[in-house]
């Protein structure tokens, strides 16, 4: 069974769906660690929660990024991971994690992207006026929220719309999408030609 990885800064919502899923039997991995760089990262307690190593990564103790992800990347080997995954994880990540990880890293942002990439995608959306939004995931290169996109999903943005509606909106997806993506990749369906990435015919998200 593939062993996944998975990094994130707060809450935790997707890291939830994803143990959610595994729960339910609709995707077939094992989450061997979950990483944060932040201490109270709730998303630390829903691993211990599910009995998966979790594991806080101090930045502050690194002198530089490249050097903290050198040892994200060891956490992530120690444990066996194949796959990581990006839920929620506010940090910019570097060459060496990259190299560590060829087309084995993915990330979600909720947007559509290439639009609105980066932080507060929601706030970009509403000052935009766009009538649509949603959520992505995609591998992960070293520019923001710009890898090969793998699959997205449409919201609607509301006149009565704030950050928070549409946030809450998106999440929804995001929480269908991300575990789907993932048990994809797990059992191969996933099939890369450049920037295109393609799901085996019949299934869509
Ligand atoms: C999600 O909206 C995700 O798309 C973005 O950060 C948020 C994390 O939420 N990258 P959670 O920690 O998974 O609840």
């Amino acid at each position: 069974m593939l062993v996944i990885g998975v990094l994130a800064s707060g809450r935790g919502s997707n890291l939830q769906a994803i143990f959610d899923a595994i729960q339910s039997g609709t995707l077939n991995v094992r989450v061997g660690v979950v990483i944060s760089d932040k201490k109270e990262a709730e998303a630390l307690v829903r691993a211990k929660s599910n009995q998966v190593p979790a594991l806080f990564l101090d930045p502050h103790a690194y002198p530089d990024r490249e050097s903290y992800d050198q040892s994200v990347v060891a956490g992530l080997i120690a444990h066996r991971v194949e796959l990581v995954v990006l839920a929620g994880f506010m940090r910019l990540i570097t060459k060496p994690f990259i190299d560590a990880f060829p087309n084995k890293i993915i990330n979600i942002q909720p947007s559509l992207l290439p639009a609105f990439p980066g932080l507060h995608p929601h706030r970009q959306a509403l000052a935009h006026g766009v009538k649509v939004s949603g959520c992505t995931v995609h591998f992960v290169d070293l520019d923001v929220d710009h890898g090969p996109i793998i699959a997205q999903v449409s919201v609607p943005v509301l006149e009565t719309d704030t950050e928070a509606s549409l946030a809450d909106r998106i999440l929804v997806e995001e929480h269908r999408l991300l575990p789907r993506v993932i048990e994809y990749y797990a059992s191969g369906r996933i099939r890369s030609e450049g920037r295109r990435v393609f799901i085996e015919e019949g299934l869509s998200i």
